[in-house]
């Protein structure tokens, strides 16, 4: 089934100049970027995006984390493209990530782990609303 969701490069990620590098992974699998841009995340949005995390100890540290600089967000499409983006990302622990994943490749730490995916249909409409304007898709 073409599905579409929601992709973040977070401000490490960004930092380190891996834009070029995780865009081609999507590319070269065949996932269509239908829409791409990189913003300074407000405070309010970052809550609303980690809206579920609210009230866990990690919660300000992430909210600090993800506004400390820019983010690259992406809109892409694909057969079972939230599945297929979630297993080329890897775990939120990059250490138990496989190497040959996004975060099994670039990152150690499980705050300051590289890339953002929707992880259900539901919450990638929800997560695209933040960022994109219908026009843009
Ligand atoms: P993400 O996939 O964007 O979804 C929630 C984010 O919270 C996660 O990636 C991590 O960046 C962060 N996170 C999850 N668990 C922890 C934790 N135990 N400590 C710090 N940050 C965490």
């Amino acid at each position: 089934v073409v599905q579409r969701t929601f992709v973040m490069i977070k401000p490490d990620g960004v930092k380190r100049g891996l834009i070029g590098e995780i865009i081609s992974r999507f590319e070269k699998r065949g996932l269509k970027i239908v829409s791409l841009k990189m913003v300074k995340m407000s405070r309010n949005t970052a809550e609303k995006l980690y809206e579920e995390h609210k009230g866990k100890s990690f919660f300000d540290e992430l909210v600090n984390y993800v506004t400390s600089g820019p983010v690259v967000c992406m809109v892409i499409e694909g057969d079972d493209v939230v599945q297929v983006i979630r297993r080329m990302i890897g775990n939120t622990d990059p250490k138990e990530a496989p190497p040959g994943t996004i975060r099994g490749d670039y990152a150690l730490s499980k705050s300051e782990n590289v890339i953002h995916a929707s992880d259900s249909i539901e919450k990638a409409q929800l997560e695209m609303s933040l960022f994109f304007d219908k026009s843009d898709l």
